[in-house]
Protein backbone atom coordinates (compact mmCIF):
# COMPACT_ATOMS: atom_id res chain seq x y z
CA UNK A 1 0.00 0.00 0.00
CA UNK A 2 1.25 3.32 -0.91
CA UNK A 3 1.32 6.17 1.67
CA UNK A 4 2.09 9.81 1.01
CA UNK A 5 3.24 12.50 3.42
CA UNK A 6 0.63 15.29 2.71
CA UNK A 7 -0.16 18.64 4.31
CA UNK A 8 -3.87 19.06 5.51
CA UNK A 9 -6.61 19.12 2.83
CA UNK A 10 -4.74 18.03 0.17
CA UNK A 11 -6.94 16.46 -2.45
CA UNK A 12 -6.31 13.39 -3.49
CA UNK A 13 -7.71 11.52 -6.34
CA UNK A 14 -9.71 12.46 -9.46
CA UNK A 15 -12.88 10.89 -8.97
CA UNK A 16 -14.83 9.53 -5.78
CA UNK A 17 -13.42 5.78 -6.13
CA UNK A 18 -11.86 5.36 -2.64
CA UNK A 19 -14.31 2.21 -2.59
CA UNK A 20 -11.85 0.86 -4.63
CA UNK A 21 -9.14 -1.77 -3.48
CA UNK A 22 -5.90 -0.27 -3.11
CA UNK A 23 -7.00 2.73 -1.01
CA UNK A 24 -4.71 5.59 -1.11
CA UNK A 25 -3.38 6.08 2.51
CA UNK A 26 -1.71 9.66 3.26
CA UNK A 27 0.02 11.06 6.33
CA UNK A 28 -1.42 14.29 7.26
CA UNK A 29 -1.24 17.09 9.57
CA UNK A 30 -3.65 16.32 13.17
CA UNK A 31 -5.39 19.11 12.15
CA UNK A 32 -6.68 17.15 9.03
CA UNK A 33 -8.31 14.72 11.44
CA UNK A 34 -10.34 16.90 13.15
CA UNK A 35 -13.60 16.99 10.76
CA UNK A 36 -14.03 13.43 11.61
CA UNK A 37 -13.08 13.25 14.60
CA UNK A 38 -15.72 15.52 15.73
CA UNK A 39 -18.32 14.03 13.34
CA UNK A 40 -17.68 10.39 14.44
CA UNK A 41 -16.05 10.11 18.00
CA UNK A 42 -17.25 13.62 19.34
CA UNK A 43 -20.55 14.71 18.15
CA UNK A 44 -21.91 14.40 21.69
CA UNK A 45 -19.07 16.19 23.51
CA UNK A 46 -18.48 19.18 21.97
CA UNK A 47 -17.29 20.63 24.99
CA UNK A 48 -13.87 18.16 24.59
CA UNK A 49 -10.82 19.42 22.67
CA UNK A 50 -10.20 17.59 19.42
CA UNK A 51 -6.90 18.35 19.44
CA UNK A 52 -5.57 15.58 22.53
CA UNK A 53 -2.15 15.69 24.70
CA UNK A 54 -1.31 12.69 22.82
CA UNK A 55 -1.00 14.05 19.78
CA UNK A 56 1.90 15.81 20.60
CA UNK A 57 3.72 12.95 21.60
CA UNK A 58 7.32 12.53 20.00
CA UNK A 59 6.78 9.97 16.74
CA UNK A 60 2.49 10.90 17.00
CA UNK A 61 1.70 10.64 13.39
CA UNK A 62 -1.73 10.66 11.15
CA UNK A 63 -3.12 8.82 8.41
CA UNK A 64 -6.02 10.16 6.02
CA UNK A 65 -8.20 8.02 3.58
CA UNK A 66 -9.36 11.23 0.82
CA UNK A 67 -12.45 10.88 -1.13
CA UNK A 68 -12.36 12.88 -4.26
CA UNK A 69 -14.03 15.80 -3.05
CA UNK A 70 -11.31 16.12 -0.56
CA UNK A 71 -12.43 15.73 2.39
CA UNK A 72 -11.56 12.50 4.41
CA UNK A 73 -13.12 9.54 5.05
CA UNK A 74 -11.25 7.77 7.37
CA UNK A 75 -8.67 8.75 10.26
CA UNK A 76 -6.20 6.93 12.60
CA UNK A 77 -3.67 8.59 14.78
CA UNK A 78 -1.08 6.28 16.75
CA UNK A 79 1.85 7.08 18.78
CA UNK A 80 4.81 5.46 21.14
CA UNK A 81 2.83 5.14 24.53
CA UNK A 82 3.39 1.88 27.07
CA UNK A 83 -0.44 0.39 27.67
CA UNK A 84 -1.60 -0.11 30.90
CA UNK A 85 -0.95 -3.96 30.91
CA UNK A 86 2.21 -5.99 30.24
CA UNK A 87 2.88 -6.03 27.07
CA UNK A 88 6.64 -6.09 24.55
CA UNK A 89 8.26 -2.63 24.76
CA UNK A 90 8.13 -0.54 22.42
CA UNK A 91 4.70 0.10 22.22
CA UNK A 92 2.46 1.48 20.22
CA UNK A 93 -1.13 3.28 20.59
CA UNK A 94 -3.60 3.63 18.09
CA UNK A 95 -6.33 6.24 18.90
CA UNK A 96 -9.54 8.30 17.19
CA UNK A 97 -9.74 5.93 14.51
CA UNK A 98 -13.11 7.12 12.87
CA UNK A 99 -14.71 6.18 9.39
CA UNK A 100 -17.06 8.21 7.94
CA UNK A 101 -20.32 6.46 8.61
CA UNK A 102 -21.63 6.93 5.04
CA UNK A 103 -18.74 4.64 3.51
CA UNK A 104 -18.35 2.32 7.38
CA UNK A 105 -18.11 -1.38 6.00
CA UNK A 106 -16.71 -0.66 2.67
CA UNK A 107 -12.50 -2.07 3.75
CA UNK A 108 -11.31 1.71 4.68
CA UNK A 109 -10.62 0.99 8.24
CA UNK A 110 -8.91 -2.29 7.58
CA UNK A 111 -6.96 0.07 5.17
CA UNK A 112 -5.95 2.47 7.67
CA UNK A 113 -4.88 0.01 9.85
CA UNK A 114 -3.18 -1.87 7.77
CA UNK A 115 -0.97 1.40 7.34
CA UNK A 116 -0.74 2.14 10.97
CA UNK A 117 0.62 -1.00 11.34
CA UNK A 118 3.65 -0.87 8.36
CA UNK A 119 4.17 2.73 10.10
CA UNK A 120 4.75 1.43 13.35
CA UNK A 121 6.63 -2.09 11.76
CA UNK A 122 9.19 0.82 10.00
CA UNK A 123 9.57 2.42 13.28
CA UNK A 124 10.51 -1.14 14.63
CA UNK A 125 7.27 -0.91 17.65
CA UNK A 126 6.75 -4.38 18.71
CA UNK A 127 3.50 -4.24 20.05
CA UNK A 128 0.24 -2.26 18.93
CA UNK A 129 -2.84 -1.57 21.09
CA UNK A 130 -5.92 0.85 21.30
CA UNK A 131 -8.53 1.34 24.04
CA UNK A 132 -11.52 0.07 21.88
CA UNK A 133 -15.22 1.30 22.17
CA UNK A 134 -17.01 -2.14 22.64
CA UNK A 135 -18.90 -1.39 19.96
CA UNK A 136 -15.76 -1.82 17.77
CA UNK A 137 -14.07 -4.38 19.45
CA UNK A 138 -14.71 -6.61 16.47
CA UNK A 139 -13.17 -4.40 14.19
CA UNK A 140 -10.44 -5.00 15.80
CA UNK A 141 -10.26 -8.66 16.03
CA UNK A 142 -11.23 -8.71 12.63
CA UNK A 143 -7.83 -7.09 12.12
CA UNK A 144 -5.70 -9.69 13.98
CA UNK A 145 -5.90 -8.01 17.21
CA UNK A 146 -6.69 -9.37 20.49
CA UNK A 147 -9.03 -8.57 24.04
CA UNK A 148 -6.45 -7.86 27.06
CA UNK A 149 -8.14 -9.88 29.83
CA UNK A 150 -9.46 -7.80 32.89
CA UNK A 151 -9.01 -4.48 31.05
CA UNK A 152 -13.33 -4.05 30.29
CA UNK A 153 -13.66 -0.07 31.66
CA UNK A 154 -16.03 2.48 31.31
CA UNK A 155 -15.15 6.28 30.74
CA UNK A 156 -17.49 9.08 29.93
CA UNK A 157 -20.56 7.06 29.64
CA UNK A 158 -18.83 4.76 26.98
CA UNK A 159 -17.94 1.12 27.61
CA UNK A 160 -14.46 0.22 26.82
CA UNK A 161 -11.84 -3.00 26.04
CA UNK A 162 -8.33 -3.09 25.46
CA UNK A 163 -7.27 -4.76 22.60
CA UNK A 164 -3.20 -5.59 21.17
CA UNK A 165 -1.30 -7.37 18.65
CA UNK A 166 2.26 -7.97 19.13
CA UNK A 167 4.01 -7.59 16.10
CA UNK A 168 6.52 -10.13 14.83
CA UNK A 169 9.39 -9.77 12.13
CA UNK A 170 7.60 -11.12 9.52
CA UNK A 171 4.48 -9.38 8.04
CA UNK A 172 2.42 -12.24 9.37
CA UNK A 173 0.22 -10.89 11.85
CA UNK A 174 1.08 -12.29 15.71
CA UNK A 175 -2.22 -12.06 18.24
CA UNK A 176 -1.03 -12.38 21.53
C1 LIG B 1 -14.54 0.96 13.74
C2 LIG B 1 -14.34 1.60 12.36
C3 LIG B 1 -13.09 2.47 12.38
C4 LIG B 1 -14.15 0.47 11.33
O1 LIG B 1 -13.95 1.03 10.05
P1 LIG B 1 -14.71 0.43 8.78
O2 LIG B 1 -14.18 1.11 7.57
O3 LIG B 1 -16.17 0.52 9.00
O4 LIG B 1 -14.25 -1.11 8.82
P2 LIG B 1 -13.95 -2.08 7.58
O5 LIG B 1 -15.01 -1.89 6.54
O6 LIG B 1 -12.57 -1.88 7.12
O7 LIG B 1 -14.12 -3.51 8.25
C5 LIG B 1 -13.06 -4.41 8.38
C6 LIG B 1 -13.57 -5.65 9.07
O8 LIG B 1 -13.99 -5.32 10.41
C7 LIG B 1 -15.36 -5.69 10.60
N1 LIG B 1 -15.99 -4.66 11.40
C8 LIG B 1 -15.99 -3.33 11.14
N2 LIG B 1 -16.63 -2.66 12.12
C9 LIG B 1 -17.03 -3.60 13.00
C10 LIG B 1 -17.75 -3.55 14.21
N3 LIG B 1 -18.14 -2.37 14.76
N4 LIG B 1 -17.99 -4.71 14.87
C11 LIG B 1 -17.58 -5.88 14.36
N5 LIG B 1 -16.89 -6.00 13.20
C12 LIG B 1 -16.63 -4.87 12.53
C13 LIG B 1 -15.93 -5.72 9.20
O9 LIG B 1 -17.04 -6.59 9.13
C14 LIG B 1 -14.77 -6.28 8.41
O10 LIG B 1 -14.68 -7.68 8.60
P3 LIG B 1 -14.10 -8.66 7.46
O11 LIG B 1 -12.65 -8.31 7.31
O12 LIG B 1 -14.31 -10.01 8.03
O13 LIG B 1 -14.88 -8.35 6.24
C15 LIG B 1 -15.56 2.43 11.94
O14 LIG B 1 -16.71 1.60 11.89
C16 LIG B 1 -15.85 3.62 12.83
O15 LIG B 1 -15.38 4.72 12.57
N6 LIG B 1 -16.67 3.39 13.88
C17 LIG B 1 -17.09 4.49 14.76
C18 LIG B 1 -15.93 5.10 15.52
C19 LIG B 1 -15.19 4.10 16.37
O16 LIG B 1 -15.78 3.35 17.11
N7 LIG B 1 -13.85 4.13 16.22
C20 LIG B 1 -12.97 3.31 16.99
C21 LIG B 1 -12.64 4.03 18.24
S1 LIG B 1 -12.00 2.92 19.44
Amino acid sequence: MEVRTLTAGTRVGGTFSFVADPFEVVEVTVEATFPLRRRVLRSDRVDLDLRMPDDAVDGAFHLAIFGADGEAVGVATAMPAEPPFDAEPPAWRIRQMAVDPAVQGTGIGAALFDAVVQHIRERRGATVWAESRDSSVGFYLAQGMSVVAGRAHRAGGVDYTDVVMRLGRSEDRQPL
